[in-house]
């Protein structure tokens, strides 16, 4: 790993947990963390399966983990479960009434859902896809706005044992297809469309375009997102199907089917090191269990928050801590469909101030944008209802940090900065908001169950180097789909397979607090998305006239991370016209959220003798840096065109 500067990222501040949140807290005292934890870690099975009686179950486990076979664990064998039954039913009884779902449109339509009603639509939406063939174990992709009918769906499928595969709405025709054929999904469940920014987003014409071709796909389900207007669309005979039509002769009771604690729950596709994305796979009690309780702590839930993550379903945030945690806790989920700034950049605080949001978890990239449009926007707004904030998917940098705890949380709110990857299905590390003293910029102290440690990649415990996980837990992916070699490889082929390597390098300072300081594979951490850059480069290179693609993250003051695309291009090319061509090429094959911010046209790409590109000469040369080693370059004379060109450009 490249040195870095290690006091560059540690503040000398500190803030310890409000008096007044501390004394209502979930956990009270740091005491008491401290022994869950060694207890976590000592008796694993002890602990996951006083937990696991806090839920559900249909029958019980013979016994909490199985090792025989690593790194394929399985936790809470034999029992039979189902998360959404934990989701709804288990509330029914004496909290029937009580608000599970609060919605605002992007155009301003509200409404809300007890738990009961969330109960009877989730079980017509089951019942729905029960008289359309669908089966326990039958893949399905779900391409929606985020709707409450969103959630409805991802329930439904989980009550009758589907596996759902939600893609996130950004995604262009071609990245859809690839996730329902490798995943060979029978159904699609999407919307005839979705509000986004002041326009609308025909996703049925996208979903069109993504199964054209596809065997696979029997039929679509589509729901109409706007109760007083359909939004123009193509239906085609015997394949298609309006949600409203077939579900309004469908029950609202459904007995939830008994799944295994093994059998499979959602496949989510993220980026990998390939142009490939894989299909990550989480499985029904582990990621139930891990869910529930990270979400129970750490957000600290109570009866009467009202909590907000502001992620997609798309992303795994909007699975765990979306839908499952928060159902999971009998919380009341805020939901909001559209853009942060529509009509205007205050629309975030104008949602808090008027459904009284008192958890908000978001992400940094969105938190360094309201800094950059004002405090203006929040201190016109009574922002009080709020207790806990949280942030996800970056390194959340101290500056970002401060702000988020002075302006927005008015210096009452902990914030619980989460550490996790959609391959661990819950948060890993992060503060507990009752005990943990906090210190912006680190992810501070493993959760129950999590075992970090950091190594040097020959595998010795150090203080800054490679983050990995010791022992198994019990929401960590089961695999990737179709591909258990991978799987193993990917993960646990380092250090004789005895780690999980996260693929993230950390440091940890002299309290054991953790601080992520980014990936150390080739993936680019874009606004807190994921991507590929073996997947940019892949789809850059089907361009006629590119010869050669070299894909890199740069630091970007909003997004976090920026994408830098340097190109080798055939003689006579027009590289103005091709700048838009390329960036069109991106936008339809993967999605707008992944386009470049810089294109720079290069004669050579630096490359070792043996030909491979030596990425970090040109993310030192984007950034601005003295040069790294150039010793292993085959032809140190290109660096100096490239960095003229790329001045140029
Ligand atoms: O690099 C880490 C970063 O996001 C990666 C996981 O991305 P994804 O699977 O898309 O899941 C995002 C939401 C959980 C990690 O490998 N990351 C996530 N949270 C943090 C973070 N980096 C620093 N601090 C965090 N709190």
């Amino acid at each position: 790993m490249e040195e870095i500067n290690r006091d560059s990222f540690i503040r000398n501040v500190s803030f310890p947990p409000p008096e007044g949140f501390k004394q209502r807290a979930n956990i009270k005292s740091f005491e008491e963390y401290q022994s869950l934890y060694r207890e976590s870690i000592q008796s694993p099975e002890t602990f996951w399966s006083k937990i696991a009686d806090e839920l559900h179950w249909f029958s019980p486990w013979t016994s909490v983990l199985d090792e025989s076979d690593p790194p394929f664990y399985k936790w809470f064998l034999n029992a039979k479960t189902n998360i959404a039954y934990n989701c709804l039913d288990r509330h029914l009884e004496d909290h029937e009434n009580k608000t599970a779902i609060m919605f605002e449109g992007e155009l301003g339509d509200t409404c809300s859902w007890t738990y009961m009603q969330v109960f009877q639509e989730t079980c017509k939406f089951a019942n729905t896809l029960l008289s359309l063939g669908l089966r326990k174990g039958d893949r399905v992709a779900i391409y929606m706005p985020l709707v409450p009918e969103a959630v409805f769906a991802m329930l439904a499928c989980a009550r009758i044992g589907a596996v759902h595969n939600v893609i996130f709405g950004g995604f262009a025709a071609e990245s859809i297809r690839s996730r329902i054929l490798d995943s060979t999904a029978k159904m699609v469940i999407t919307s005839d469309g979705g509000y986004r920014r002041g326009k609308v987003l025909h996703l049925k014409d996208i979903v069109d375009e993504a199964v054209h071709g596809c065997d696979c796909v029997e039929k679509v389900l589509v729901v109409r997102r706007s109760q007083t207007e359909l939004l123009p669309c193509q239906m085609t005979e015997g394949r298609d199907f309006w949600y409203h039509e077939v579900s309004s002769n469908k029950s609202s009771s459904h007995e939830a089917e008994r799944m295994d604690s093994e059998d499979l729950l959602f496949m989510l596709y993220t980026s990998g090191t390939t142009g490939k994305p894989k299909g990550i796979v989480h499985s029904t009690a582990g990621y139930m269990i891990g869910t529930y309780l990270t979400t129970k702590y750490i957000f600290d839930i109570h009866d009467e928050d009202v909590y907000w993550c502001t992620a997609d379903i798309g992303w795994i945030t909007g699975h765990s801590y979306v839908v499952y945690g928060p159902m999971l806790n009998r919380a009341t989920i805020f939901i909001y469909e559209g853009a942060p700034n529509y009509p205007n950049e205050g629309r975030f605080w104008e949602l808090i101030e008027k459904h009284k949001v008192s958890v908000f978890y978001t992400a940094p990239t969105a938190i360094r944008t309201f800094m950059r449009w004002g405090d203006d926007w929040l201190t016109r707004r009574d922002l009080s209802s709020l207790r806990l904030l949280g942030s996800v998917g970056e390194p959340i940098n101290p500056e970002a940090w401060m702000w988020y705890h002075n302006v927005v949380g008015q210096q009452k709110c902990p914030i619980v900065d989460t550490w996790w990857q959609t391959e661990t299905g819950a948060i890993m590390i992060s503060p507990l908001p009752g005990v943990t003293t906090c210190k912006p910029g680190t992810a501070t102290l493993p959760f129950f169950g999590v075992d970090p440690v950091i190594l040097t990649e020959e595998g010795e415990e150090t203080d800054y180097g490679w983050l990995a996980i010791r022992k198994p837990w019990p929401s960590m992916l089961r695999g990737i789909y179709g591909n258990p070699e991978r799987f193993k490889q990917g993960y646990f082929g380092h250090w004789e397979g005895k780690y999980y390597y996260t693929s993230d390098g950390a440091m940890k300072d002299s309290e054991g607090y953790y601080y992520i300081i980014g990936r150390l594979d080739d993936i680019v951490n874009v606004s807190g998305h994921r991507i590929s850059t073996a997947e940019l480069e892949g789809v850059l290179i089907e361009d006629p006239v590119v010869v050669e693609a070299a894909v890199i993250g740069v630091h970007h003051e909003i997004k976090g991370q920026g994408l830098v695309g340097f190109l080798i291009i055939k003689e006579g090319s027009d590289g103005q016209s091709l700048v838009q061509r390329l960036n069109e090429l991106v936008g339809n094959k993967i999605g707008r959220f992944s386009l470049l911010d810089k294109i720079v046209f290069v004669p050579e790409l630096p490359k070792t003798r043996s030909g491979k590109i030596m990425r970090r000469l040109l993310r030192d040369i984007a950034e601005k840096r003295e040069l790294g080693n150039i010793t292993t370059l085959a032809d140190p004379n290109v660096i100096e065109a490239i960095a003229k060109q790329f001045k140029d450009s």
